[in-house]
């Protein structure tokens, strides 16, 4: 690839990795467009259908139990553990994800800002707590506040602001970001979808790895077309050469 030949990179370089579903696919979580979506199974259309506001129903947490299920019984693929190893070379190094599936700091990835929260917490729609419910099936659904109130799970719906301090972080490294990497993302949500075109915009080299073209694509410095569990291991052995 051209732009390797030409990056210039050190323990120093600040890097910024974007993350989406189809950096999990490979585990075995199922993305949310296109081919191999959620939505092809009627199981899932069948709970989402009875999941609803105000997010802390029965309903909702029968949805969430089926996909933390799911995920319970899938592992971090070379993709994450590979996010993890990066994490270790690099001064300044931040992982962004859109995934809800904690399968980055379950691969050991420890500066993660999960933008769209954790399926693995429940939040408290009275006082805002936030509560680890890090095992599957729960006890009781809806899981109950120390309060008394029924949980909600902490993940991020349609329509809901993303927690402003997450976002501004993220914001704040993407601007600064020497080397940017989009992973299975198909970019059509925002504000995740931004971040980098943040970076690039402030003289960022922006490689995205996907296994179809984006709406970024045409954006992006760079594009690796293929699995992340693949091509993440690939690019991060060339990149390693120049360290
Ligand atoms: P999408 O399902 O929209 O996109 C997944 C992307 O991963 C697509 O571009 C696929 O081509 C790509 N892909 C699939 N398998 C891959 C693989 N093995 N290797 C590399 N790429 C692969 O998922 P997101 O972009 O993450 O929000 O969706 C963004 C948000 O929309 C999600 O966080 C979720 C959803 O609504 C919330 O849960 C709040």
């Amino acid at each position: 690839m051209e732009i390797l030949r030409e990056l210039r990179l050190s323990r120093k370089s600040r890097v910024v990795v974007l993350t989406g579903a189809g950096v999990s696919a490979e585990s075995g979580v199922p993305i949310f467009r296109g081919k191999g979506s959620m939505w092809e199974n009627p199981k899932a259309r069948e709970l989402a259908r009875r999941a609803g506001p105000p997010w802390n129903t029965r309903g909702t947490w029968e949805f969430y139990e089926w996909r933390r299920g799911l995920v319970s019984r899938c592992e971090p693929n070379a993709a994450h553990i590979t996010l993890a190893e990066m994490e270790d070379f690099f001064d300044n190094f931040c992982l962004i994800t859109q995934n809800v599936d904690g399968l980055h700091t379950r691969a050991g990835s420890r500066n993660v800002l999960e933008l769209h929260g954790n399926m693995w917490k429940g939040r408290c729609p009275k006082d805002g707590e936030i509560v680890d419910l890090p095992k599957t099936p729960l006890e009781k659904i809806p899981p109950i506040h120390s309060c008394g109130e029924a949980l909600r799970p902490h993940v991020v719906q349609f329509g809901e602001p993303l927690d402003p301090a997450t976002l501004r972080a993220a914001v704040d490294v993407s601007r600064n970001a020497d080397l940017f990497l989009v992973i299975g993302t198909s970019g059509v949500v925002s504000p995740a979808r931004d971040l980098p075109l943040i970076a690039l915009k402030e003289g960022a080299v922006v490689i995205e790895i996907n296994r179809d073209p984006t709406v970024l694509t045409p954006y992006v410095t760079a594009s690796i077309r293929g699995k992340a569990a693949e091509n993440l291991p690939k690019l991060w052995k060339e990149l390693k050469k120049k360290l």
